[in-house]
């Protein structure tokens, strides 16, 4: 082949990975004002925050993802995925944002850009004897958690603990306390406190924080402008008194960072 063949060779080639490459790229906000709606990814199984109440998906993130993709001027596409696929979804241009109670973390943000957080919390440990309140106490202990999470990350680093199980969802390992499979679960504070809620007589005692977090909503590594959009929609909703009434709503109380 002569010189310039193999030149116009390679610049095919070269053209053809970047047109690959093109076709799992993410959507700019530009290109979906375009479209009209947004695709957001969710789990679907995390009450109060995300779940389904019947066929129909529900929760404060719901509520508030609505509220700000309206103030983008924008329509919703929900899509309800297991935890573990959400933000790897990102990467394959399968959704625009996922929204699921995500930690900011910092192994995270080398994979995905974090939006501003939409609230702040932290996981909790849960147990029925009382004696199990602190990191401490997890000593010995068998500990569920969901799979993926920021939960099992800071289980692990609990010295001492016997065994952490893992679940596909937050809501088994829930089950595993409630059966006396576990001694202790470590979740989101509300999420444990809406548990309790849900089942007073069911003996789950709350105890103390193990971690806290802040939680936010992500896109594909580097879309920045639909993060910048979604940040400017976030603290519209957070100034107008739509969050406070979505919050107070889910929780009777406001639960932003603060
Ligand atoms: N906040 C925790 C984390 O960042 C748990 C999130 C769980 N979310 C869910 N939809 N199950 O890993």
């Amino acid at each position: 082949m002569t010189t310039i063949g193999m030149i116009a060779r390679r610049a095919l080639c070269a053209l053809a990975v970047l047109g690959l490459a093109a076709l799992a790229q993410a959507r700019s906000f530009d290109e979906i004002k375009k479209d009209g709606t947004i695709r957001i990814a969710t789990e679907g199984q995390f009450s109060p925050f995300n779940y389904f109440q019947g066929s129909k998906l529900t929760g404060f993130e719901i509520d508030l993802a609505d509220a700000v993709v309206a103030k983008m001027g924008l329509k919703t596409d929900w899509k309800a995925l297991s935890f573990d696929a959400l933000l790897a979804g990102l990467r394959q241009d399968r959704w625009d944002l996922v929204i699921a109670s995500h930690g900011i973390t910092e192994e995270r943000s080398k994979a995905v850009t974090f939006a501003d957080p939409h609230y702040c919390s932290g996981g909790m440990v849960v147990a029925k004897d009382p004696a199990i309140r602190t990191a401490k106490d997890l000593a010995g202990k068998v500990v569920a958690v969901q799979t993926g999470t920021t939960y099992l990350d800071n289980v692990k680093q609990v010295a001492g603990v016997k065994e952490v199980k893992n679940f596909p969802g937050d809501n088994d390992a829930r089950s595993a306390l409630m059966t006396g499979r576990v001694d202790a679960w470590v979740t989101d504070r509300f999420v444990a406190l809406n548990s309790l809620a849900a089942n007073p007589s069911g003996g789950m005692k709350i105890g103390d924080f193990l971690f806290v977090e802040r939680i936010a909503a992500a896109v594909t590594k580097g879309n920045t402008s639909l993060v910048g959009e979604w940040n400017k929609a976030l603290a519209a909703v957070m100034t107008d008194g739509t969050y406070q009434k979505l919050s107070t709503k889910w929780f009777n109380e406001d639960i932003r960072c603060k």
